[in-house]
């Protein structure tokens, strides 16, 4: 009996049923109820009582081997059975093609709005010098305003940093020289700052600025009603509040009228009816002649407002982080928006 148990074993563990019918007939052949090992079984009552207990064991352990090799090719064949997922060739094509950033949406937005009015888009570099990042824009080396600015410095002395705002970029184009300037500058910035739900150590700004003869503060506030107008819609109101920025004189802050509640207040307005956006003025004369611009025969307005806080009125986004986690389930809110 123990030979015969050894030779189903080899039998057993060589088995590969090639379709669903050989493994059936392996089924009948050695676990049906007039099977091998039921036959087998049935013999057991003949061993003599000394060798039960091993042959026992034996038997035992042939049928779990047997069962084994059942169940493994069972498992097998139903993943063969299962239904594989085809593709649905009646979808459009290219539906994966992704979407863009949301601020990347409304930086492009309120380029093409300046695009419309004859401003072109300047560039610059992300590591400045001192001069460009603050001594060419007024900034006396011991001004409060470059603490203000919380400023991440790569080197000292000389000092070289991330830029905290584009309006270095203003700099690099007036030494550039060619006037009239039209341009607008967006780009990334950096401050360090504590990050929460209003506030990023880095960030994305858009600069503009306008040097012309006879350029006046009328042309900033018609210049920017137009941009409110067109971004936000028509019916948008925007008001002028003093401020205080070295490089322009006299600087303002702008508001426009909370494009949600229409002005009437709401939580993201503060019930005031009015939202920051950007801070302006005119180029202060001190910053042209830095730049090698005649101050006598030219003057010009600036202006410089966050793509973010801009994004978050427009889509509602109630913070600021959302934007630099690139979780899918924000970004693809956006798939639809241009
Ligand atoms: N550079 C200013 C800031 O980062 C914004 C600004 C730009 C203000 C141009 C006036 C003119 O806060």
């Amino acid at each position: 009996m123990k030979d015969k148990i050894a030779a189903l074993l080899t039998e057993i563990e060589a088995f590969v049923p090639e379709n669903a019918d050989a493994l059936e007939a392996f089924r009948l052949k050695f676990m049906s109820k007039k099977g091998l090992i039921a036959g087998l079984f049935a013999d057991f009552k003949t061993v003599a009582p000394e060798d039960r207990k091993e042959m026992g064991i034996l038997l035992n352990e042939l049928k779990d081997k047997a069962q084994g090799r059942l169940n493994q090719f069972r498992q097998i064949g139903e993943i063969e059975k299962a239904p594989v997922a085809k593709p649905d060739l009646t979808l459009p094509a290219g539906q994966f093609s992704g979407g863009r950033h949301p601020l990347s949406i409304v930086r492009n937005q309120i380029n093409s709005i300046f695009k419309r009015i004859g401003f072109t888009i300047s560039e610059g570099p992300e590591i400045e010098d001192d001069f460009h990042n603050f001594t060419a824009l007024n900034f006396p080396p011991e001004h409060p305003a470059r603490d203000m600015q919380d400023t991440f410095f790569i080197s000292r002395d000389p000092d070289i940093a991330l830029r905290t705002h584009t309006s270095s970029v203003q700099v690099r184009v007036m030494e550039a020289g060619k006037l009239p300037i039209r341009i607008i500058a967006p780009g990334r910035v950096f401050r360090n700052e504590a990050i929460s739900a209003r506030a990023h150590c880095i960030f994305h700004q858009i600069e503009g600025l306008y040097v012309d003869k006879d350029v006046s503060f009328a042309d900033l506030k018609q210049t920017l009603f137009y941009f409110a107008q067109e971004f936000f819609g028509a019916e948008t109101r925007i008001r002028f509040r003093p401020s205080y920025f070295p490089f322009t004189e006299t600087s303002a802050e702008m508001d426009v009228s909370c494009n949600i509640c229409g002005g009437s207040g709401c939580n993201i307005c503060k019930h005031s009816g009015w939202v920051e956006i950007m801070g302006c003025g005119m180029v202060d004369p001190n910053v042209l002649e830095a730049c090698g611009i005649d101050s006598s025969i030219y003057s010009g307005y600036a202006f410089g407002m966050g793509i973010e806080r801009i994004t978050m009125m427009k889509f509602q986004i109630n913070d600021l982080r959302l934007f630099f986690e690139n979780d899918i389930r924000f970004l693809k809110q956006f798939e639809a928006a241009q």
